[in-house]
């Protein structure tokens, strides 16, 4: 063991550990690094899309008997839903009770060797998700509204690119991703097996709903900085931050000790031993960190727990269902609190991203809105014209409605260059699943801490 002092933490790093082995829980921990490689071939795949019994060309018919759906917590959803998202509710309703209709992204690892497979995605009719040649042309159209006939681009096809600028001709900052950033998706609901976890071996890609990426992006990490991962487990966004950039320090916070273990495994599935001095894994209650660890991030993800309407309309009965429905009136709360340790978190002019996999309003708009009026260091940034506008081709976008939350009609805001903003678009913008784009759902907020 080699106890280290980083800032303000105590990190125990344990070098070629291969297995998980539970510490204090409340001590920060670094557990995934390890010898590995990265020889998994094309062969690879494909004997394992053959011993799930998916060749190619059956990978798009393979169908899994479907779970139920459980009444409470779809009636619940109904009442709540078509009350927060009017005529968008009933397409994403048939979206989220229809799980063989849902996409999914293949985010490939660019520290492991990935040209194999990316032929056999490119043949099986994936393409590359968030290309250049798309930000500047909406960006440069001006208004701040997603027109219709770029809602309707999402299934055309896509074209290869990965480095987006860090400058838009506006000179809005849009998506920077790493040259090597790659994520495929196909236009049908296509799944790629998933690789196993093995020992001593890098995955060569994540699967994922690509709208998960959204609030990587938004945290716009740079080479060098100081990240937090505050709800980490089971490790999917700290995957994408480490391919988007090479930060100083990625700590990954996970309380929940089982979650823990499975973050640990992702990390050491994807990640080169090299980066072991930079990839830490933490087990602090993340509500804690504002006070232990104050003004020590320069960017701090808060992918909060959230009521994941995908995984709670499938509730295994109605009493499960009762108990996630009132689980979810607590959830704000929580929410807020960790979004106030985030705030106090991050350093001044550093930024906080705040994310969750519901469309709840009261998790997502109501919990950045009470969070700000508490905090008035920090400022809402708007993500419609930087990614919603962007990447509209792809993902079914919809700002807070002036009647959600608990302001009404709040008077517009002066952006930084010069553009109006909504104050409802500041608050975040929300993913909708909808049929032939069912990304989503994915709540993402922007919020820099001035001082
Ligand atoms: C939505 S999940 C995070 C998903 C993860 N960011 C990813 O992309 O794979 C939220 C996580 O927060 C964890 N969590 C819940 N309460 C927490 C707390 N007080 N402090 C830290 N983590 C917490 C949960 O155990 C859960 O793993």
């Amino acid at each position: 063991m080699y106890p280290i002092t980083l800032n303000k933490v105590n990190i125990v790093r344990r070098a070629f550990c291969f297995k998980f082995q539970e510490l204090s829980p409340t001590f920060p921990l670094c557990l995934w690094s390890c010898n590995v490689y990265c020889h998994t071939s094309a062969k690879d795949v494909l004997q394992l899309q053959e011993q799930k019994g998916t060749s190619n060309s059956q990978v798009t018919k393979r169908r899994k008997k479907q779970r139920p759906s459980c009444p409470l917590v779809l009636n619940h959803f109904d009442k709540q839903y078509s009350e927060e998202l009017g005529d968008l509710w009933a397409p994403a309703r048939t979206v989220l009770l229809d799980p063989h209709s849902w996409q999914y992204g293949v985010m490939l690892n660019r520290f492991s060797s990935a040209k194999d497979i990316t032929q056999i995605l490119q043949s099986q009719g994936f393409s590359s998700l968030l290309l250049q040649s798309d930000i500047p042309t909406l960006l440069s159209s001006g208004p701040s509204e997603v027109s219709s006939s770029a809602y309707e681009a999402g299934n055309k096809s896509l074209q290869q690119l990965h480095c987006i600028p860090e400058c838009s001709p506006n000179n809005r900052t849009s998506p920077s991703l790493s040259q090597d950033f790659q994520c495929y998706i196909h236009p049908y609901p296509v799944r790629f097996p998933s690789q196993a976890h093995r020992p001593g071996h890098l995955k060569q890609y994540y699967l994922l709903n690509a709208a998960s990426l959204l609030p990587v992006l938004a945290l716009q990490v740079r080479d060098g900085e100081k990240v937090l991962d505050l709800c980490s487990a089971p490790g999917g966004k700290a995957i994408a931050i480490m391919q988007c950039a090479t930060p100083e320090l990625l700590c990954c916070n996970e309380l929940d000790p089982h979650r823990r273990a499975w973050l640990s495994r992702t990390l050491e599935s994807f990640l080169p031993h090299s980066l072991s001095t930079k990839v830490i894994v933490s087990a602090q209650d993340g509500r804690s960190f504002g006070q232990s660890e104050s003004r020590v991030y320069d960017k701090v993800l808060v992918d909060a727990p959230c009521s994941n309407d995908r995984s709670w309309l499938y509730s295994s009965s109605s009493q499960k269902g009762e108990q996630q429905l009132k689980e979810r009136a607590r959830l704000p709360a929580l929410q807020a609190q960790l979004l106030k340790s985030a705030l106090l978190a991050v350093r001044p002019g550093g930024v906080v991203v705040y994310s969750t996999c519901t469309l709840s309003s009261a998790e997502n708009y109501a919990v950045v809105e009470t969070v700000l009026k508490d905090c008035p260091q920090a400022e809402p940034e708007d993500l419609w014209d930087e990614i919603a506008i962007p990447l509209s081709k792809y993902f079914t976008f919809r700002p807070a409605h002036p009647d959600h939350g608990q302001t009404l009609q709040k008077p517009s805001l002066q952006s930084h260059n010069g553009t109006v903003s909504c104050y409802h678009h500041r608050l975040g913008i929300l993913v909708v699943p909808q049929p032939g784009k069912t990304w989503g759902p994915m709540f993402l907020s922007r919020i820099r801490r001035k001082k």
